[in-house]
């Protein structure tokens, strides 16, 4: 099955995760990133009008997509600007108890990239914002112009994996000093000299934007808060599925699942311990999902991305 939603975004490995969060008629499920609403009116058309589904996005335009594409599927839906990290307090304060599943599909969406005045993109210009949520917070622009060359190259080493941080951040500094860096292009320029230009296939600012982006939106800490809030809110035997985009998100991911895999160790004084984080979880599969050559072939986002599926033990 391939799911193309009514804009430009493309909902990734959508079968896989119809089949990760196995959605029932009547089921109550939370998608955290609606995005286009793409996965979310998947879930919605499965779990019919008896069910009910929490739709989160930070970025109120992606909300509004989202608000358009589940229109058909009226009051099953509740729609919530906010950080999915914040998902205990969304679902309390939304009457959403005991969870049937949880959908978390990581990063930006394909809407929010080809806009260029969400200044995330480096193939576009625009201004240099990247905030999902851009009614408050530090802007990329703010960032880059005012934090200190040792912070700049630690976020793109460790948010970006990039090997030339300190050179990219030394030139950054450069580069400010004779004027603040306002657009997407000026920083992308600035990154592809200090690194001399492109090589490969990957063009060189990519990974100083991820870092970027990261920073900008707390994204990892939205994630290991938003994981932990999952897995406490779903009922046993219901399903957290994630989607992640790049190596950074994945390893969180896998490591949230092992510590919540857990085991019962035999005591010696006889009956068992749980060793091991509560609540405990099962893993649907021991390795992420991919999209197959056919879909990455119609949808290149498609390439990186990595489903996985932990199912809460009773
Ligand atoms: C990859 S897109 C989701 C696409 C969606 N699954 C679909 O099928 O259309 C990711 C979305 O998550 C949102 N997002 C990212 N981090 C978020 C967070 N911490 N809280 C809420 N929304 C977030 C982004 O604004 C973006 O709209």
């Amino acid at each position: 099955m391939r799911f193309v939603c009514a804009t430009m975004h493309q909902s990734v490995l959508a079968a896989e995760v119809v089949a990760g969060l196995a959605p029932r008629p009547g089921g109550v499920f939370a998608d955290g990133t609606a995005g286009s609403g793409g996965h979310a009116a998947l879930l919605a058309e499965r779990i019919g009008p008896a069910g009910r589904l929490l739709v989160i996005d930070r970025d109120v335009e992606a909300l509004g997509r989202a608000r358009e594409r589940l229109r058909p599927y009226g009051a099953v839906c509740v729609f919530v600007h906010g950080n999915y990290g914040d998902l205990a307090a969304h679902t309390a304060a939304n009457g959403f108890e005991a969870l049937d599943g949880v959908l978390l599909d990581l990063g930006v969406s394909s809407d929010q990239l080809d806009t260029p005045e969400r200044g995330f993109s480096f193939r576009a210009d625009g201004p240099l914002d990247m905030r999902m949520d851009a009614s408050g917070g530090p802007t990329a622009a703010e960032l880059v112009n005012r934090a200190p060359e040792q912070e700049l190259a630690e976020w793109f080493a460790l948010y970006g994996e990039e090997p030339a941080a300190r050179r990219v951040a030394r030139a950054i500094v450069a580069a400010r000093t004779a004027a603040p860096l306002t657009r997407t292009a000026d920083l992308a320029a600035v990154v592809a000299r200090a690194k001399g230009g492109r090589r490969g296939r990957i063009d060189p600012a990519t990974q100083v934007f991820q870092a970027l982006r990261i920073v900008v939106n707390g994204e990892l800490d939205a994630l290991d808060r938003g994981l932990e809030a999952a897995l406490t809110l779903l009922r046993p035997g219901g399903r957290l599925a994630v989607i992640s985009f790049h190596s950074l998100e994945d390893r969180r991911v896998k490591v949230c699942f092992r510590r919540h895999l857990g085991r019962w160790e035999a005591l010696e004084a006889g009956g068992e311990s749980w060793i091991g984080e509560k609540p405990g979880v099962t893993l649907l599969t021991r390795k992420p999902v991919m999209a197959g050559a056919t879909e990455v072939a119609d949808n290149p986002r498609a390439r990186s991305a990595k489903l996985r599926v932990a199912v809460r033990k009773e």
